[in-house]
């Protein structure tokens, strides 16, 4: 029986590597969590799965009462601190879009020195109503990051707007391309946001791809206000 299980276990994390995301133990800053599910379940491998097939990218697991906080909602504190429950979060190796040069649809007022793309991925998390990326008034507004090179790509995270319009961020998708003339749709958010809300956004499992895009794509009168993007490879 105890063989069985392992047996089980081990094929159960040999199909994850192959095909799917792993998670691992952190710690997480800056961020505060608004709401979760939270479930009673038998294992941290239950808690995973539950956070697997949410999509989710950060899970919490309480070893001792066997408890499991998934489907979780964050916002953007910088005095947050993280309750006594384990942080899981996926893998990643390298946040790709840092310092990188965004193309997107369009800048509010034509305004670079307060609305540039680059704001999106300079490393800084304004709380202000400058210094973010911030688009015109438009049916579909995007933000397209060039990642250079061939990346493996997982999740974004994206730090809405913080001082107020967080609602602007609904209905965004997420896809990859190799070549900017076919995308693939890698994820989805609905929301609407809250301001100040970190959105993580996954994948079923990470692709190779060099252009990463998010877009809003419902209603006609958009806006899409970004404090900070992170795309993160593997
Ligand atoms: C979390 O909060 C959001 C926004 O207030 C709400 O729509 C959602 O139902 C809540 N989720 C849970 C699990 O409580
Ligand atoms: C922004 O620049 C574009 C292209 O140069 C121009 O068509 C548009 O009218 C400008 N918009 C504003 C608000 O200045
Ligand atoms: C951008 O906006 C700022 C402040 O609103 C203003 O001082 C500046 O002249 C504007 N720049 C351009 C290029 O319009
Ligand atoms: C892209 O790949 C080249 C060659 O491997 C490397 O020199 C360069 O640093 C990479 N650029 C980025 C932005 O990762
Ligand atoms: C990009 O090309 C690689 C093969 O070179 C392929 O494995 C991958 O799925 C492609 N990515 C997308 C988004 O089409
Ligand atoms: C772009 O990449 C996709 C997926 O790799 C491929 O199916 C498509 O034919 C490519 N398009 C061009 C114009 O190269």
């Amino acid at each position: 029986m105890k063989f069985l299980k392992l047996l089980i276990f081990l094929s159960v994390r040999f199909i994850n590597r192959a095909t799917t995301q792993r998670y691992r133990q952190d710690t997480k800053s800056n961020i505060f969590i608004i709401n979760c599910t939270e479930t009673h379940v038998s294992s941290l491998l239950h808690c995973t799965a539950l956070s697997r097939e949410s999509k989710d990218v950060t899970f919490f697991f309480d070893n001792q009462k066997k408890r499991c906080r998934w489907n979780c909602l964050f916002q953007y504190d910088m005095d947050a601190v993280f309750p006594g429950w384990q942080c899981y979060e996926m893998e990643w190796k390298t946040n790709a879009a840092l310092n990188k040069r965004p193309l997107v649809s369009s800048v509010y007022n034509n305004n670079t020195s307060n609305w540039s793309p680059d704001f999106a991925t300079d490393g800084v998390i304004s709380i202000q109503d400058v210094q973010i990326f911030h688009s015109h008034w438009e049916p579909t507004p995007w933000i397209m990051v060039d990642l250079v090179n061939m990346s493996k790509i997982s999740f974004v995270r994206v730090f809405v707007r913080i001082d107020t319009g967080g609602k602007r961020f609904h209905d965004v998708i997420y896809e990859i391309s190799n070549n900017t003339s076919t995308y693939e749709q890698f994820g989805f958010f609905r929301g609407p946001a809250v301001s100040g809300q970190v959105v993580e956004i996954c994948c079923g499992s990470p692709d190779l791809g060099q252009y990463v895009r998010l877009r809003v794509t419902q209603g006609s009168d958009n806006s899409l206000n970004i404090a900070e993007l992170e795309i993160f490879s593997v």
